[in-house]
C-alpha cells in the first residue's frame, strides 16, 4: 500500500538522495525515519515495514510502504519505483523472541538480508546499512572490553543470523564492491518506541514501571551487566557511519560500538535518584542465560578510530531524559 505516491516520487526524482528503511516502525527504525527525513526531505525518505505505523510522524512526514521484505518481487517493484540511492534494512527478529521460533528467525534474518543485498546491487544501490549486535558473541568471548576481532560462538539463533550476516556484508564488500556498513548495537534504548523481543529491553521497560508503578520486577539478575545505548547516540553512530568517506570504513564486517555498561542494580539506582521510592526485584527468566553469554563492555576503539565515533550519554544523563520525556508522554496521553 502506498500513501501520497505521486507526489513524493515527483519530489525524489529532483534531489540527489533516495532512501529507503525497512524496518521503519521497530524501535530503531521509527527514529531513525523521523531523523533521515531531517536530513534528505521527508519526500526522500521511504519508510516501509511489514505493518502500518502507530506512529502518526511516520505516515505524515513522509512516504510509506508496507512490505514483506522475503516478498523478492515486492521489493523489486518497491525498488525500480524510487530508484533507492541508499537502504537502511534493519528488520530482524530479535534475541529472545527468535528462541521461541528459530526456524522463522532464521529465514527472516538471513533471507531477509539476502534479499536486500541482491536487490541493491542489482539496482545499483549506492549504500547499505545493515545492523549487527552484541549477539554475535558468545560464552567463550573475553566479555570485559570485548576487543573487535576475537571468539565468537553465539548461541541464540539471533546471534547466529548476526554473525553469518556479518560474513556475508564483508563477501558482498569484497567480491561485488557493494557499500554494506554495520554496527554491532548494544541494547538500545529510547523512549519514542518499544523495543520487540529482546533481552536488553528490561532497560527501556524498567523506565515506564518506574513511572506507572514505581516498581520493577526485572527478568534478569541484579548484577547482570550489558552493554547499553541511548537512542540519540544509536542516531548519531548510524548516520556517523553511513556519512563517513568510504575509505575511512576499515572494517567491513561490522564495528563493536559501544557507550554505557550496567547492570539492572545500578539502573535502579540511577532511577532512584528522582523517584527514591521506586522498588525492583528480580525474577531471572530464559533470558538470563541469553544476558550471561554475551559481553559486559565492549572495545570500539576501532570505530573511534576510523570514523570518529564518539558517545553523548552516561547512565544519569540517558536516566534523567527518559524519565522527563516519558512523563511528558504520560501526561499528554491522559489530556487525549
Ligand atoms: N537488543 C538486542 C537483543 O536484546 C541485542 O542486539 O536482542
Amino acid at each position: 500500500m502506498t500513501y501520497f505516491a505521486a507526489e513524493f516520487i515527483f519530489t525524489m526524482a529532483n534531489t540527489g538522495e533516495a532512501v529507503l528503511v525497512i524496518g521503519a516502525c521497530g524501535q530503531l527504525g521509527s527514529e531513525l525515519t523521523l531523523e533521515l527525513r531531517n536530513m534528505y526531505g521527508g519526500a526522500n525518505v521511504v519508510a516501509a515495514d511489514i505493518s502500518a505505523p502507530k506512529q502518526a510522524a511516520l505516515q505524515e512526514s513522509g512516504p510509506f510502504e508496507k512490505i514483506d521484505v522475503l516478498d523478492t518481487q515486492n521489493l523489486r517493484e518497491l525498488a525500480s519505483k524510487y530508484k533507492f540511492t541508499q537502504i537502511y534494512h534493519l528488520a530482524a527478529v530479535l534475541s529472545a523472541t527468535g528462541e521461541k521460533n528459530p526456524k522463522f528467525a532464521w529465514r527472516l534474518n538471513m533471507d531477509g538480508l539476502f534479499n536486500v543485498l541482491d536487490m541493491a546491487l542489482e539496482q545499483k544501490v549506492n549504500k547499505v546499512y545493515w545492523p549487527s549486535s552484541i549477539a554475535v558473541f558468545g560464552p567463550n568471548t573475553p566479555r570485559h572490553n570485548t576487543p573487535q576481532l576475537t571468539v565468537m560462538d553465539p548461541n541464540t539463533v539471533y546471534g547466529i543470523s548476526k554473525q553469518a550476516g556479518e560474513r556475508w556484508c564483508e563477501y558482498y564488500f569484497l567480491k561485488y564492491g557493494l557499500d554494506v556498513r554495520s554496527l554491532r548495537y548494544p541494547g538500545l534504548i529510547g523512549y519514542k518506541a518499544l523495543p520487540g523481543g529482546g533481552t536488553t529491553d528490561y532497560a527501556v521497560d524498567i523506565y515506564h514501571k518506574a513511572l506507572e508503578q514505581k516498581a520493577y520486577e526485572c527478568f534478569l539478575g541484579e548484577n547482570t551487566y550489558l552493554p547499553m545505548m541511548y537512542m540519540p547516540d544509536a542516531l548519531k553512530a548510524t548516520i556517523g557511519l553511513m556519512h563517513a568517506p568510504a575509505e575511512q570504513i576499515k572494517v567491513r564486517d561490522s564495528y563493536n560500538l559501544s557507550a554505557i555498561s550496567f547492570s539492572p542494580k545500578e539502573i535502579a539506582a540511577s532511577i532512584q535518584k528522582h523517584i527514591p521510592d521506586f522498588k525492583i526485584t528480580y525474577n531471572p527468566d530464559y533470558r538470563q542465560q541469553i544476558a550471561s553469554s554475551w559481553p559486559q563492555t565492549i572495545d570500539d576503539s576501532a570505530a573511534r578510530q576510523d570514523w570518529g565515533w564518539q558517545p553523548n550519554y552516561d547512565l544519569d544523563a540517558m536516566t534523567e531524559d527518559m524519565l522527563a520525556n516519558l512523563k511528558k508522554i504520560k501526561a499528554e496521553a491522559i489530556v487525549r
